[in-house]
């Protein structure tokens, strides 16, 4: 599989959503759609983004009961979307009947990740409220390959892990990576960045950029560079 650049569309509207999106004229980014989006939108504006040629990671993090999650990846399934995802937290159960209720009945399915433990979690709320004395790297590796064995395709992690779960989980096992910056860009609220020719070296099979590019002054141009340097 190819490495890509997923540009993050963290916009509140359809409508700036799909402004933004006609700056790139007939280059097709492929586009993350969040939940605040999709919850302001509906299923529609996965359709729209779809019709104009782009790929799509739909980014809903699902965790509930298993037959749940279930029934909810079959209709994400039926949206045609590239990628999704959902919390590796709600166990193996749950993310083998995720695959189960998002593969098409030809037996093809949009890639499937866990996120692991969420970044804004830190070791002391691991420890003190989620009450897992387990270090977080270790938490964070033994999700990933619990993910791997239910039979999803990667994690979402940090380009500061990819290299650890691709150790752990072989090569193949996806790793898709925000917390990108350009060497020269403002880090905003990301502690633990790296570049996209770093997140390269480092392994990522795809980097997740939203503010280097949205708020970009010339967003086409950013998205290029994001390219030359992660995926030439
Ligand atoms: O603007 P920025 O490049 O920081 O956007 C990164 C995107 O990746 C956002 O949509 C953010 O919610 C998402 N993300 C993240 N860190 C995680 C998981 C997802 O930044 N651990």
């Amino acid at each position: 599989m190819g490495r890509d650049v997923i540009v993050a569309c963290d916009f509140s509207s359809g409508q700036k959503t799909l402004e933004f999106l006609d700056r790139f004229g007939e280059k097709k980014p492929f586009v993350k759609i969040g939940m605040e989006l999709y919850y302001a939108e509906g299923p529609s504006i996965v359709g729209k983004i779809k019709e104009r040629g782009h790929k799509i990671f739909l980014d809903l993090k699902l965790h509930d009961i298993p037959n749940t999650v279930k029934k909810a990846m079959s209709v994400l399934s039926g949206l045609d979307v590239d990628m999704t995802n959902l919390h590796a937290a709600g166990g193996s159960k749950m993310m083998a009947a995720a695959v189960e209720g998002l593969t098409r009945p030809d037996g093809k399915r949009p890639i499937l990740i866990a996120v692991t433990q969420l970044t804004s979690t830190d070791p002391e709320t691991l420890k003190n409220e989620l009450l897992i004395e387990t270090p977080m790297p270790e938490t964070v590796m033994s999700y990933a390959e619990n993910a791997m064995r239910s039979g999803l395709d990667g994690v979402v992690c940090s380009p500061l892990e990819a290299e650890a779960v691709h150790k752990r989980c072989g090569r193949n096992f996806l790793t898709v990576t925000p917390g990108v910056r350009f060497a020269d860009g403002d880090k905003g609220d990301q502690k633990r960045v790296m570049t996209p020719e770093e997140a390269k070296k480092a392994g990522s099979d795809y980097i997740v950029v939203g503010r280097p590019i949205t708020a970009a002054e010339d967003p086409v141009d950013a998205y290029e560079r994001c390219l030359r340097e992660f995926v030439d």
